[in-house]
């Protein structure tokens, strides 16, 4: 089995489970995120820290100039912590709380992603208690269903994210009566893990009609932010191990119609961490059932919880066998039957002790552990630092 490369030596005696993550390959994701963003005139990326808030990697991201789309106030705080300027945090979310608004404008972040009227009273209120005024971009439900998982599709109409096409006009109109806000612009996002790139010409459609009939009717869009979503490939992360950037922006490119000078926010996330992180197990026990045979290793759903509840893919490779290739259930110790990597894999023979990679989990992987059945939370190493 074709396999990445990892520095196997340095794991030996290393306590598993772990994060580990390839600084060069997120170092090059990122220029290359820097260069295809900049075909498109106005594109301003915001990393959706939601993703990954290992404070090294978000150290690194920062340090590209990038913005951060946050959706808590302790993502703020970590972002800011890490490096990223204030000017450059969006903070969206359907249930800020008084205390997240409160810090965020005391921070002076660059965008409120505001997503219902109740809402927007609220941020107008403690802006005015607080002396300020509240940069706002109202989040439209584009009623678009990306081809994902149903758990992550987030653009359909009745949905709890974002503001109803029949309902925008009102809440624009109060976005711009209130005293204490300042409408900046729109806000979308249509679901994650996207890989077919007519799902984003739909949205920038979507947006270009939407800012059509606004105009008619003498209402200001502002600037546009069309959220995340860009997918990467999960089964040859060894092949493809940066998303097609290019693909991304020149579509939005070509799609959008925008006034000369529009600012164009991008939210990205997945795309940006998901390959440079692996999560590094030990095979503890090799179990021959009567028609499976498991590979049972000491990570589990606590530090990787995306098979378990998206039945999601994750490509598993042994690092220290070469025998030929058995088919294995890989199932970690914790008591759920969800509690499965994958089943029926194709894997180097497995002994107890050896090394796994359980591939592409730099996304939505380390950022969603849990300590559920008092394990604890897994450790991150880097490949630049010596450990
Ligand atoms: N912007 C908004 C408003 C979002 O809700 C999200 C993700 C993003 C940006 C970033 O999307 P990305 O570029 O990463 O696709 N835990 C799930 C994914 C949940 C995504 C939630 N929203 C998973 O493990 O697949």
């Amino acid at each position: 089995m074709l396999k990445g490369v990892f520095p196997v030596e340095r794991f030996a005696p290393l306590r598993t489970p772990f994060y580990y993550y390839d600084l060069d390959l997120l170092r090059r994701t990122l220029r290359k995120v820097a260069e295809s963003s900049a075909g498109l005139p106005g594109a301003r990326v915001h990393y959706a820290v939601k993703a990954n808030f290992n404070p090294v990697i978000l150290k690194e991201i920062a340090s590209f100039g990038f913005g951060a789309d946050c959706v808590s106030g302790g993502e703020i705080k970590a972002a800011l912590d890490a490096g990223f300027a204030p000017e450059g945090i969006v903070f969206a979310g359907v249930g800020k709380s008084d205390r997240e608004i409160d810090y965020a404008l005391q921070q002076g972040i660059s965008r409120f992603n505001v997503e219902s009227a109740a809402e927007l009273e609220v941020i107008n209120e403690l802006a005015g208690k607080a002396g300020k005024t509240a940069p706002v971009s109202l989040r439209v439900n584009p009623d678009i269903g990306a081809h994902t998982h149903s758990n992550i599709t987030t653009g359909l109409a009745e949905n709890k994210f974002g503001i109803n096409y029949e309902q925008l006009e009102g809440v624009l109109r109060l976005a711009l009566r209130l005293g204490h806000v300042k409408f900046m612009g729109l806000h979308f996002h249509i679901g994650s893990q996207i890989l077919d790139m007519m799902d984003f010409v739909a949205l920038c459609n979507r947006i270009n009609s939407l800012r059509e009939s606004l105009a008619k009717r003498g209402l200001p869009c502002g600037d546009i932010n069309v959220g995340g979503g860009l997918g990467i490939n999960y089964q040859h992360p060894n092949h493809l191990d940066i998303a097609d950037f290019d693909a991304y922006f020149r579509t939005f490119r070509k799609h959008l119609q925008l006034p000369q000078g529009t600012a164009v926010h991008f939210e990205l996330g997945r795309s940006i961490v998901a390959p440079c992180g692996t999560l590094i197990s030990r095979v503890l026990y090799v179990k021959e059932g009567t028609t499976r045979r498991f590979a049972i290793i000491d990570a589990s759903m606590t530090e990787l919880i995306r098979p378990a509840i998206y039945k999601a893919y994750h490509r598993i490779e042994n690092l220290t066998s070469d025998e030929p290739e058995e088919i294995y259930d890989v199932v970690g110790p914790v008591c759920e039957s969800s509690d499965v990597f994958l089943k029926g894999a194709s894997i180097d023979k497995c002994r107890r002790g050896d090394l796994m990679a359980i591939r592409s989990a730099g996304a939505y992987g380390e950022s969603m552990a849990s300590g559920y059945n008092c394990r604890p939370l897994p450790p991150s190493v880097f490949s630049d630092v010596d450990f």
